[in-house]
């Protein structure tokens, strides 16, 4: 019973067997009562001829009372009856014929039939005018059809003395044995032919629905095994195609997912590989004696210095962006004004811009506070601002501006005159490892993560971060953070009962 085929199998074949064989019960109840309508229509054809009979015997009697020897002329005509009866010429032999008294009761030895009828009677007590069906009830044995039809005139004198007025041919009702014993061969044939169907058609279907689950399974097993090519056809009723698309879609998503971990993996070997190599040469060479001036050691060891540093910068920028990306990082929910933080930063980067000659300027023109943790939204300041003073030649302005927008968000821009980013490449600024090609160098400081970061913080506050750039006059970054108040509607919102 273990196989889902099976079952469906098993299913279709039982819901068929059940439905034939209550199709064969009602066939058989109702054929019984056709069975006894058409023995009702034999009876009534055939009781008229039989009183006629007996009347014209009835009628000879009375012409020729002498010929008589001593027996009266109602035993006369029971006998004639028996002999209706006796030699099967005129009707069948399991057909019962009796004389009846106005209330029905069958009259004593005054009947004709394979089986006693003493002390039989029958329901509804016959009619005077005409001829009616009825029910012959005997003391033992089963009920028999009949019908009545009254006497006439010369047979009725007969039977005055007995009290006799009516005639009643009867026979056994077809019952259900003799119905099925008639049909069954027949009805056997056709359920054979039936249930042959049902086997047929229960394995089609069974199969239609097991087979494209096999198909799955075994995919699902070659992707467990690492064939992440795998793809299984949409067929089926609509669920199991469902199945499949879903499949089909998660085996796609593991294979993406291989793959960037692939590239990943790359990507930090290639970035640790510079500067270690570096490490490696340099100290070499002072450990060989291939550099042994002062000057020549005091320059290797700040190289040695500096590489280390940009080695753990990358570590400790996978660490941070793997905690953020898990969700390991609480971000604190707290307002934060962005006025203050903005003059923050100004001053953190006065002396750069001083340095590089780029002007730093702020325009705030946002009123609310917004929700956040102010040390991640200051993080995501910085990394937006040393890209722009990496990316903006002396001379350029560099611009932070806010503005309140929809009715719970403010939105943050960094905006500089510089080079720019190809459009082309504009959709990929926020990918890990992810640096524009450009035709100008940038002190080859970064890794490409700092924006991946920025990303995955700004998502973690509930806003958005994009940017938009024009080659050869800037480069603006948006991001938008919820306002404060939007934060303690929701919260409010939250814990206040009925809501
Ligand atoms: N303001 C900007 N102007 C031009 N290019 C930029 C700017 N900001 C970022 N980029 C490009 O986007 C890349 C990714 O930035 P980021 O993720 O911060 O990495 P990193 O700064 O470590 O290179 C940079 O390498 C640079 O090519
Ligand atoms: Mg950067």
């Amino acid at each position: 019973m273990g196989s889902l085929q099976l079952r469906l199998f098993l299913t279709y074949f039982a819901v068929i067997a059940v439905t034939l064989g209550l199709a064969a019960l009602s066939l058989f109840l109702l054929l019984g009562g056709y069975r006894d309508s058409i023995t009702y229509a034999n009876l009534s054809d055939l009781a008229p001829v039989l009183e006629q009979q007996i009347a014209a015997e009835a009628r000879s009697l009375a012409e020729a009372p002498d010929t008589a020897d001593g027996i009266p002329p109602g035993s006369r005509l029971l006998l004639f009856v028996r002999s209706l009866i006796g030699d099967g010429s005129v009707s069948p032999g399991d057909t019962s014929l009796a004389v009846v008294d106005a209330e029905g009761r069958i009259l004593p030895s005054g009947w004709a039939s394979g089986i006693p009828l003493d002390g039989g009677r029958i329901e509804p007590a016959p009619s005077a005018a005409s001829l009616r069906r009825c029910t012959l009830r005997l003391p033992e044995g089963p009920a028999l059809l009949c019908v009545a039809v009254p006497l006439s005139e010369p047979t009725r004198a007969a039977f005055a003395e007995a009290g006799g007025v009516a005639l009643v041919v009867a026979k056994p009702a077809a019952g259900l044995g003799d119905v099925l014993g008639d049909l069954m061969p027949r009805l056997l044939f056709s359920g054979l032919i039936g249930v042959a169907a049902a086997l047929v058609l229960g394995f089609l279907l069974a199969q239609s629905v097991a087979a494209p689950l096999r198909n799955i399974a075994r995919a699902a097993r070659n992707v467990a095994r690492g064939n992440y090519q795998q793809r299984v056809p949409a067929t089926g009723p609509a669920e199991v195609r469902d199945l499949a698309a879903n499949f089909n879609r998660m085996t796609e998503e593991v294979q993406r997912s291989q793959q960037t971990l692939r590239e990943f993996l790359a990507n930090i070997s290639h970035e640790l590989k510079t500067p270690l190599t570096s490490i490696r040469g340099f100290s070499e060479a002072v450990l060989d004696g291939t550099i042994d001036d002062e000057q020549g050691v005091r320059r290797s060891a700040r190289i040695i210095r500096d590489e280390s540093e940009r080695v753990l910068r990358l570590v400790e920028e996978l660490l941070d962006l793997s905690r953020i990306e898990s969700g390991q990082v609480a971000m604190r929910q707290e307002p934060v004004d962005l006025r203050e933080l903005f003059a923050h930063v100004a001053e953190v980067f006065a002396l750069r811009s001083e340095e590089l000659g780029v002007q730093l300027i702020v325009d705030a023109q946002h009123e609310r506070l917004v929700r956040g943790d102010v040390d991640r939204i200051e993080q995501v300041l910085n990394n937006l601002l040393d890209n722009a003073f990496r990316h903006t030649p002396r001379g350029g302005l560099i611009r932070i501006a806010s503005k309140d927008v929809g009715s719970d968000a403010v939105q943050v821009s960094v905006s500089d005159t510089g080079w720019g980013i190809p459009a082309d490449e504009v959709p990929h600024l926020f990918e890990r490892f992810y640096r524009a090609r450009s035709q100008f160098a940038t002190n080859g400081k970064g890794h490409g993560l700092g924006l991946a970061i920025c990303r995955e913080i700004v998502r973690a506050h509930g806003g958005d971060i994009w940017a938009t750039s024009e080659e050869g006059r800037g480069t603006t970054f948006v991001f938008t953070l919820p306002s404060a108040d939007r934060a303690a509607r929701r919260d409010g919102a939250r814990s206040s009962p009925g809501r």
